[in-house]
């Protein structure tokens, strides 16, 4: 819109972006990806919005996990469907406990930067630049590995391009079917959350039986047959993000082609960088992390840079403080949001800021320290009157032992059995789907309040 171009962002100060040394090379993958095709539409970006400014207001819940950073090597249809299957289970709680909608968004097809505490990592007296993610640099502790090469930009729109295929294929080809809500469960871990799933999923079962015997068509309706799955990454490397942003031919606007949502992160929030700036012009769903050092002045600057027209939908604040902590800070921001009558539709990340390191030396996030940031996030939303609108979490489909605790009881021990991840601790199935049920018990309860108050 206006005068705004994709390589504004240039002439801003920027951080935790690489720095290439082969100019020629970049500008060559830089082109190379500018004729690639945007991998989604903007009506998609607009409904996903739409569909945002329903949780921003109750009559939707927001629920966005996956990796924490996709990889090279551990791509393949396994990893996606599995991912996938969690995510479809934990709405299925959500949608059964809150009776709103879920939309289901992925840290997926497209996640693949990561910024670092650090721009050097030291191993065994050993000093070499931090991992940035499969897109920037190489995982492996080598000086070759860790030189940034543009050319992982081409292998990550590939693999992103291929991975939404079939999660469009999985949420619209069948697979997704409420019908099947009961082979959702199939290969998962025996634990009280299979069986508390399977009860649901009965139930469920009972309904649908329910609706077909009194006539309707619960095989065949669009509702219950598909689902509609969005895509969304940490819009980091800003060469790939212009490459692949486009102006939609419907609205004459900016469209970053690279997922429906991307998000700002803690680390990259400067009002004046060139994070913002990049996000300022696309229509896409913004996502912006909020952490303990997030002023109410900049989230109002913030606020009226991303979301100028102040559309419900446009702007997702995620807050990421840590357990303990929520109080100190959501308070003082729901305060700025309300002085500015910002729309915004709230979301809890109880991920990032519950990092530690645990005795046998892995990093991990307690379970109950995730659970506990979450209850905080609700119980200040009750209090203050406003309205939690999603969560967003890292975790995998797959069986790891990564974040400590959960039933399962995973220990500091344990951590070194199936520990995978390319960069923080995600969830395993069982533990995302024991939050899922706990968070579903949140939005009853907070349901139940309401509809006390309106028959008061
Ligand atoms: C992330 O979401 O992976 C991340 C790095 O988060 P944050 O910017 O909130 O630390
Ligand atoms: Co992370």
């Amino acid at each position: 819109m206006g005068t705004w171009q994709k390589s504004d962002w240039r002439n801003k100060p920027r951080v935790q972006m690489p720095d290439y040394q082969d100019r020629e090379a970049l500008a060559a993958a830089e082109a190379q990806l500018s004729k690639y095709p945007p991998l989604v539409f903007a009506g998609e970006a607009r409904k996903l919005r739409d569909e945002l400014g329903k949780a921003g207001r109750g009559e939707a819940f927001l629920l966005q996990g996956g990796d924490c950073a996709e990889s090279f090597a551990e791509f393949g249809a396994d990893q996606i469907r599995d991912t996938f299957k969690v995510m479809l289970q934990m709405a299925m709680v959500l949608t059964f406990g809150a009776k709103v909608p879920v939309v289901k968004v992925g840290r997926m097809a497209g996640q693949f930067a990561k910024p670092r505490s650090a721009p050097t990592e030291t191993v065994d007296g050993v000093e070499l630049p931090s991992y940035r993610g499969d897109i920037i640099n190489g995982f492996d502790f080598t000086p070759e590995a860790r030189i940034p090469d543009p050319q992982r930009m081409l292998q990550a729109y590939t693999q992103a391009a291929a991975s939404l295929n079939l999660l469009r294929a999985f949420s619209k080809g069948g697979y997704a079917d409420v019908n099947r809500v009961h082979s959702w469960t199939l290969g998962f871990t025996e634990a009280d959350e299979a069986a508390r799933y399977r009860d649901m999923a009965n139930r469920i079962q009972d309904a649908l039986d329910f609706i077909r015997a009194a006539g309707l068509k619960a095989e065949t309706t669009h509702e219950l047959g598909e689902v509609d799955f969005y895509t969304s990454h940490e819009a980091l490397l800003l060469e790939y993000e212009e490459a692949l942003t486009r102006v939609d031919s419907t609205s004459g606007r900016w469209l970053a082609g690279s997922g429906h949502m991307i998000w700002i992160g803690d680390r990259t929030r400067q009002p004046d960088g060139a994070h913002v700036e990049f996000c300022t012009g696309v229509q896409n769903p913004i996502g912006l992390k909020c952490g303990p050092t997030t002023t109410a002045e900049d989230l109002k600057v913030l606020m009226a840079k991303l979301n100028p027209l102040n559309e419900m939908g446009r702007l997702t604040l995620i807050a990421r403080f840590g357990a303990g902590k929520v109080g100190d800070h959501l308070p003082r921001l729901i305060k700025a949001v309300q002085e500015e009558g910002a729309n915004v539709v709230w979301s809890c990340d109880p991920m990032h800021g519950n990092v530690i390191k645990s005795s046998s030396g892995y990093k991990t996030r307690p379970f109950a320290s995730i659970l506990s940031e979450v209850q905080e996030f609700f119980a200040i939303h009750r209090a203050e009157g406003t309205i939690p609108g999603g969560v967003h979490f890292e975790m995998t489909g797959k069986d790891v032992t990564e974040c400590t605790g959960g039933v399962q009881a995973v220990s500091d021990e344990n951590l070194s059995d199936r520990y995978h991840t390319a960069c923080d601790p995600r969830l395993n199935a069982t533990q995302a789907l024991e939050l899922a049920f706990l968070v579903a018990e949140e939005l009853t309860s907070l349901r139940e309040t309401r509809l006390a108050a309106a028959a008061g």
